[in-house]
């Protein structure tokens, strides 16, 4: 690590015995200052067990700074810039969700954890990509009204025999729509000794279209442990980032340059460094609101133990 900032940033860390958790779509530098990189549901679990740290940055999008305040609503959970947010968390409000739940009495309710903190403490539980299809197996309800992802909950109906009924009807991630059947044609013939693997989050045509569908850190692990070489990447770019930092000796190619999230990228080392001295913005939630979204939060974490 070489530059000043990062070595800044590291200084102030151990004076203020902070962690800095951060997501897999982080760019470089900022994973490389990083105590704990992972995909949502590592760092829940992460945030669920800071119990030494009297300060928190996450380096994520709101939701997930939102969820490690929900877990630890007596630390102070600071984000670099409050602007980054995750578009698709916001694609379900909470008047929405009680007119579905309303309309669909006798169904359970299963919110990604892409989700505004407002909509979660109605849901009897959370997913994250990694879980989606075991959280809805522990429901006992036939019908789930699942959220705001409608791309993840087809990825669950395909799996699972459920009704799911996607609430709103189509919630999406403006990044992962980037990404069509085409473009995995074009890679397969590009890299044809390639294994694919996209992200739930893609459409189901392409989810189809690939040779595996994965979480982020899922991603992660099966090249780690896999005897292949070759893997196109259907997900944000970053992500190929941090695979390559920690898994030497493979070939890894994205199946859409211009896959970028955008919010992901606003946590700057320079915004970073600041947070780290103002201790400021701090990520804040009614306390109601938390209370009531913790039973969600911790349903989620026990089924994925
Ligand atoms: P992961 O949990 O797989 O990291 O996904 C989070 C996300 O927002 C993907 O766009
Ligand atoms: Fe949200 Fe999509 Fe960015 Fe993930 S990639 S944080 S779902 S906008």
């Amino acid at each position: 690590m070489s530059n000043t900032l990062q070595k800044e940033i590291l200084k102030l860390k151990e004076e203020k015995n902070a962690i800095i958790l951060a997501h897999n779509y982080q760019p470089k530098e900022v994973q490389e200052i990083a105590d704990f990189l992972g995909d949502s549901l590592e760092l829940c679990i992460k945030a669920s067990e800071i119990d030494d740290k009297d300060l928190v940055i996450f380096c994520g999008v709101d939701f997930m700074a939102e969820t490690a305040f929900i877990l630890n609503p007596d630390k102070k959970i600071v984000i670099p810039t409050l602007e980054a947010e995750c578009p698709m968390a916001h694609m379900l409000p909470e008047d929405v969700l009680l007119k579905a739940k309303e309309e669909n009495p006798d169904a359970g309710v299963i919110l990604y954890v892409n989700s505004i903190a407002e909509a979660k403490q109605h849901a009897d539980t959370l997913c994250t990509s990694a879980n989606a299809v075991k959280v809805a197996q522990s429901l006992p309800h036939d019908k789930i009204l699942f959220g705001p992802d409608k791309n993840l909950g087809t990825h669950v109906a395909d799996k699972i025999d459920k009704v799911i009924i996607p609430v709103p009807k189509d919630g999406h991630c403006y990044v992962h729509r980037l990404f069509h059947v085409e473009d995995v044609e074009l890679k397969r013939e590009q890299y044809p000794n390639a294994e694919i693997i996209c992200h739930p989050e893609c459409d189901i045509k392409v989810q189809k279209a690939c040779d595996k569908v994965m979480s982020t850190g899922g991603m992660l692990k099966y090249i780690a442990t896999s005897d292949k070489e070759e893997f196109v990447i259907g997900t944000e770019i970053d992500m190929i980032t941090r695979i390559n930092a920690e898994v030497p000796g493979k070939k890894l190619y994205p199946l859409l340059e211009g896959a970028i999230c955008e919010t992901m990228k606003l946590h700057t080392l320079e915004k970073i460094r600041d947070s780290l001295v103002n201790e400021a913005p701090q990520v804040t939630l009614p306390k109601d609101v938390a209370d009531k979204s913790k039973k969600a939060v911790q349903h989620m974490l026990d089924v994925s133990k």
